[in-house]
């Protein structure tokens, strides 16, 4: 029995770093390292209130740090909002099974985030990064709803916009006078006048909140991406995160143990995907 499964590693809470009002990235010290690979997650748990599953945000080749960048959204999330530096908390995991590599190679990668979904994709980033040569190109669309709720924003608009085989683009559902880029769901610059792709050949990766999962993957359909090249991070609602407890159900599989990443074609004819 793997016990790091059921029992969580002691992690020190080193630096709070807020990215909007309401998303703030926690940079994390495990007791020991704790290797994981891009698209699986891990429970945090916050000792004699509960647990919650995330994503973590940091490179997969840094072991002995994480960074998760988390939304304040009820119990658990207001709770960790609420830490200090030099808590402590614990991180069960890794759990789940991550984006699988080897069917991106050689292909051009296009990268769909939605608002704080960019976070669990910045760890599939890192990874792209670290080995770029092993892919024709990876294009990063990132979509929020206001210029306010753009996580990463120094990295996002300076350092990627410059690599080399990298084309990143953001838009912004209702921009402010400052606002000089595109104004529109994510939807609105997946167009081929700002997508430079051959759909047929290339794989998708999309993450973020249902609504825009479901109409992000439409979209990739309808421009000619295949349903098994479409990769979607089913962040459903979870508690024990290895296929124990039944909550996080998605037809014949639990998006905990057999995803959370699955590609579109194996879940496509399953009821209530985007709920
Ligand atoms: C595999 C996975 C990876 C995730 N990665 C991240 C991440 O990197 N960053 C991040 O901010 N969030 C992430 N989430 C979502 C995160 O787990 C939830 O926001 C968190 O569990 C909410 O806990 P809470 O106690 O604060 O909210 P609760 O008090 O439980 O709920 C508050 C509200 O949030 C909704 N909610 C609760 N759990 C989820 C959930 N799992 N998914 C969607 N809505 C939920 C509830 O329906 C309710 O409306 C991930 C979820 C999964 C399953
Ligand atoms: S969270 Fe318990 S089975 Fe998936």
């Amino acid at each position: 029995m793997n016990y790091k499964l059921y029992l969580p590693t002691a992690a020190i809470l080193e630096k709070v770093e807020a990215e909007t009002h309401n998303i703030k990235t926690f940079f994390l010290k495990p007791a020991e390292p704790i290797p994981f690979l891009a698209g699986q997650f891990v429970e945090l748990t916050i000792p004699g209130l509960g647990e919650a599953p995330f994503t973590p945000s940091s490179s997969p080749a840094v072991q002995d740090r994480m960074e998760i960048t988390i939304m304040r959204v009820g119990t658990v999330t207001e709770r960790l909002h609420a830490l200090q530096p030099g808590a402590q908390i614990g991180i069960r995991g890794p759990l789940g099974q991550p984006y699988p590599l080897e069917n991106f190679k050689d292909k051009e990668v296009l990268i769909v985030g939605g608002g704080v979904g960019l976070a669990p994709l910045r760890a599939l980033l890192f990874a792209l990064f670290a080995d770029l040569d092993n892919y024709k190109k990876v294009i990063v669309r990132y979509g929020t709803r206001t210029p306010q709720d753009i996580i990463y924003k120094k990295v996002v608009e300076k350092a990627w916009g410059k690599a080399k085989s990298l084309d990143v683009m953001v838009t912004v559902d209702k921009g402010d006078e400052q606002w000089k880029g595109n104004q529109g769901v994510v939807t609105t610059i997946l167009e081929k006048k700002y997508l430079k792709v051959a759909p047929s050949k290339g794989v998708a990766v999309v993450c973020g909140p249902p609504i825009m999962m479901k109409f992000a993957t439409f979209k990739l359909l309808k421009i000619g991406y295949a349903p098994e090249n479409i990769y979607l991070s089913m962040e459903k609602n979870m508690s024990c995160g290895i296929g124990k407890c039944g909550h996080c159900r998605l037809g014949q599989y639990y998006a905990c143990k057999d995803g959370p990443v699955f590609s579109y074609d194996r879940i496509k004819d399953l009821p209530q995907i985007w709920d």
